[in-house]
């Protein structure tokens, strides 16, 4: 018996980037299509987007160790249409556009002409008709993320509003997200720490103040910022460090909280986010004092959930929040003249060098 609905024949293969080892040059391989499992879709990528995190499980021993000797992909977030619809799965049909993330970390990369994402498991939605594949596939990563750092907004201020929030990184991926939904859905005052060449930028996605971590003594900026009385009440961190700690009481009151995605740590290259509790027993101790006195101190890791993605589609359908792609990198599957080592050369340097406005998006032709 069949486990697929699906009309059109799907092709016999799929090309995608994979590496074998940690931090090896990946490579183009063409492998047999699968029909999709009961649970899940088979999407044509049109576009995937580049994240930090995409390098991070690339040079990853430990991604190593648990993938095993497989072919591992490269990767996480797209876009694109439905051809084949597991036969388990409700809602969705052939030609639904969509976008999504394949959330688990040694699942199959995006930079691939298909992939299967399962229903239920990885976060997926319809995408808004006002957005391209590339502009959606910058977005599912980053937005689940900075809804994941939001959450952490005192109640009382997400239910009324006027919270005060700092983001700092606000115009690479997450921080641009964190500062759009922080006044869209919160309707918080924002203060935006980034470089002065980005400050136009980040007022654009909606900051009230900027302070130039280029320039400034970013603790002083922000307590001569606040009004007479008045604390922060929330951090969000997309950085890393701990330069801010010596000064977290005098910014933040005891109900109030400081997030981060990344730790103490400010390497680009290595595995962020709630993973660096295991060795960094200063978060752990910074984690339990918030719990007991405050201000709260957590890492966080981004939301996997679809409700969310269809809530920023619905957001963008309104058009009330943007979508800011630096540029679109092309040729990552094209064997001939080394184009997806160049092509891959180049995602990576972006990422490693930590200079992105808004988001790189790889084209998948
Ligand atoms: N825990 C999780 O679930 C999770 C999820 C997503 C991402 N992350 C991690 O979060 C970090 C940020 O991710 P991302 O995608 O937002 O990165 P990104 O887009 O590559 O961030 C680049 C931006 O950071 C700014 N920046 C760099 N240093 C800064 C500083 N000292 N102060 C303020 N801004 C600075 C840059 O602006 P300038 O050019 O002006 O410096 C640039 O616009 C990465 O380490 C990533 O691995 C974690």
């Amino acid at each position: 018996m069949s486990t697929t609905t699906t009309t059109t024949p799907l092709p016999a293969t799929s090309k995608s980037l994979t590496f074998l080892a940690p931090a090896t040059p990946p490579h183009v391989i063409s492998t047999p299509l699968a029909a999709p499992a009961a649970s899940e879709l088979v999407v044509k990528v049109h576009a995937a987007a580049i994240n930090p995190v995409d390098i991070q499980l690339w040079n990853s021993a430990l991604l190593g160790w648990l993938a095993g000797k497989k072919e591992k992909g490269i990767g996480r977030d797209y876009s694109g249409t439905v051809v084949a619809v597991g036969a388990g799965v409700k809602g969705w049909k052939e030609g639904d556009e969509v976008f999504g993330l394949i959330s688990r970390p040694t699942g199959e990369g995006t930079f691939s002409e298909y992939v299967h994402p399962i229903i239920g498991k990885d976060p997926i939605a319809k995408k808004p008709t006002c957005w391209t594949h590339e502009m959606a596939a910058a977005v599912p990563l980053v937005v689940l993320t900075a809804f994941s750092c939001l959450d952490w907004l005192p109640a009382d201020k997400k239910k009324n509003g006027f919270g005060r929030v700092v983001v700092a990184g606000a115009s690479g991926g997450v921080g641009m997200w964190c500062v759009q939904l922080a006044k869209k859905l919160y309707d918080c005052n924002v203060t935006g720490i980034c470089s002065a060449k980005n400050a136009d930028f980040v007022r654009q996605m909606g900051a009230d103040e900027i302070v130039d971590y280029t320039s400034e003594f970013v603790s002083q900026a922000l307590l001569e910022n606040l009004p007479a009385g008045r604390q922060y009440d929330l951090y969000i961190d997309c950085v890393g460090g701990t330069e801010l700690f010596a000064d977290l009481h005098a910014l933040l009151h005891p109900q109030a909280a400081y997030v981060t995605i990344v730790g103490d740590k400010t390497s680009r290259t290595a595995m962020g986010g709630p993973l660096t509790y295991l060795y960094t027993p200063a978060q752990v101790l910074r984690f339990l004092k918030g719990l007991l006195w405050g201000p709260r101190y957590a890492n966080v890791l981004l939301y996997a959930k679809s409700e969310l993605l269809e809530q920023v589609a619905g957001l963008a359908e309104r058009g009330e929040v943007e979508v800011v792609v630096q540029e679109v990198v092309r040729g990552l599957l094209l064997e001939e003249e080394g184009g997806s080592e160049e092509a891959w050369k180049r995602v990576y340097e972006f990422m490693e060098g930590g200079r992105v406005r808004g988001k790189i998006v790889v084209a998948i032709e």
